[in-house]
């Protein structure tokens, strides 16, 4: 039987769990830390994963059929995906982005084809950057404007069926994959659907499993003051917040008994440091949400009480979008332990003088 696929969307999920194997040897971890490559989607990111499911639901209920003009907010791989699956099922997609959105999305976008629009041309949502931003005031901007304009909105941060995307997909493919070795489930929370979908599955699973949200500090977050400095992509406050700031799942979830065990704060700078290394240790190339929800489980796999378990994260995307950013950008030496073992000590000495040396010029 011939293994041809007829289009991008039969390619969706499936993806594989690696463990950050070196980097655990190298720094003594007695944890493991067990990636979810979610990079390896059609598009590039897990994204695509809640792009299918909308598609399919809008399709399901008559709302889009062949031709539909589909609309989303986008701090870039929704949007990404809503394209790449949308062309790919005949459909158009107009994405409005997220400040900070970095310029090689804006270039994959013109690579689609597509205009791009910011979240200022959202009237509704025209002063967040003094407010702060409301999930709901941006829902019901988009919302007119699709009315208006006979779009389809696609609704990322509000529609179930994210969530749910991710509960019939991701959450068993962790299960199956693992042999049902689960013993905490990290993710960074952006619309919260990863972790809300794959989380109640889990727990249904395995009520014991530990479920814990990563958000970007606040000084990391795009829509914080100066979010010209270094941001996390696609993240939102999962807490510490008051209520409105608040992603749309996570509310409507905990309404039916969701709960984080826990939500750890993670710094860009930290979660960049996260990223150069795993790229010198494991080969991996991870993008910024990635590095971040990394930089946690590493926390995580720190603690005493987790030797021996099984830490499953997610990396969302890969690092290609963000070469425009200081994620890979060294500015300066790695410390001794982060270099490769087979450098003696002498050598990695000179190296760490002239980096920081270079750095200083
Ligand atoms: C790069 C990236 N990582 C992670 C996330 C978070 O995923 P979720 O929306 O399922 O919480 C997003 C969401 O916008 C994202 O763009």
């Amino acid at each position: 039987m011939s293994k041809i696929h007829r289009s991008i969307a039969e390619l969706v999920g499936n993806t594989p769990l690696v463990e950050l194997t070196n980097y655990q040897a190298r720094h003594g971890l007695k944890a493991h830390i067990i990636g979810k490559l979610e990079y390896l989607n059609p598009s590039g990111s897990v994204k695509d994963r809640l792009a299918q499911a909308l598609i399919e639901e809008g399709r399901a209920n008559g709302d889009i059929t062949d031709g539909s003009t589909l609309i989303d907010v986008t701090s870039g791989n929704t949007g990404i995906s809503l394209a790449a699956l949308g062309h790919a099922q005949g459909l158009k997609f107009i994405p409005y982005l997220e400040p900070g959105t970095t310029q090689e999305r804006i270039d994959i976008f013109e690579g689609y084809g597509l205009d791009t629009h910011s979240f200022t041309d959202i009237e509704e949502v025209a002063d967040f950057e003094e407010k702060g931003l409301v999930p709901d005031d941006l829902v019901r901007g988009i919302t007119r404007i699709a009315e208006e304009q006979g779009y389809y909105y696609a609704g990322q941060t509000v529609r179930e069926s994210n969530q749910e995307a991710h509960y019939r997909t991701t959450g068993p493919e962790i299960w199956e994959d693992t042999d049902g070795h689960v013993d905490y489930f990290v993710a960074l929370g952006g619309t919260a659907g990863t972790l809300v979908g794959v989380g109640r599955y889990l727990r249904e699973k395995n009520p014991d499993v530990k479920i814990i949200g990563v958000h970007g500090a606040s000084s990391s977050r795009p829509d914080s003051e100066d979010f010209t400095g270094n941001i996390i992509d696609g993240t939102l406050p999962l807490g510490g917040v008051s209520e409105e700031f608040l992603p749309t799942l996570v509310k409507s979830n905990r309404d039916n008994g969701f709960r984080f065990d826990e939500i750890i704060d993670v710094r860009a700078e930290d979660a960049y440091e996260t990223a150069q290394a795993t790229a010198e240790s494991d080969g991996l190339f991870l993008g910024t949400s990635a590095a971040a929800a990394l930089t946690a489980a590493i926390e995580v796999a720190k603690r005493p009480e987790a030797a021996g378990k099984n830490i499953v994260v997610i990396y969302a995307d890969n690092g290609f979008k963000y070469l425009s950013t200081g994620l890979y950008k060294r500015k300066k030496a790695l410390s001794r332990d982060a270099l490769p073992s087979a450098v003696d000590t002498d050598t990695a000495a000179d190296t760490e003088t002239a980096a920081v040396q270079a750095a200083a010029v």
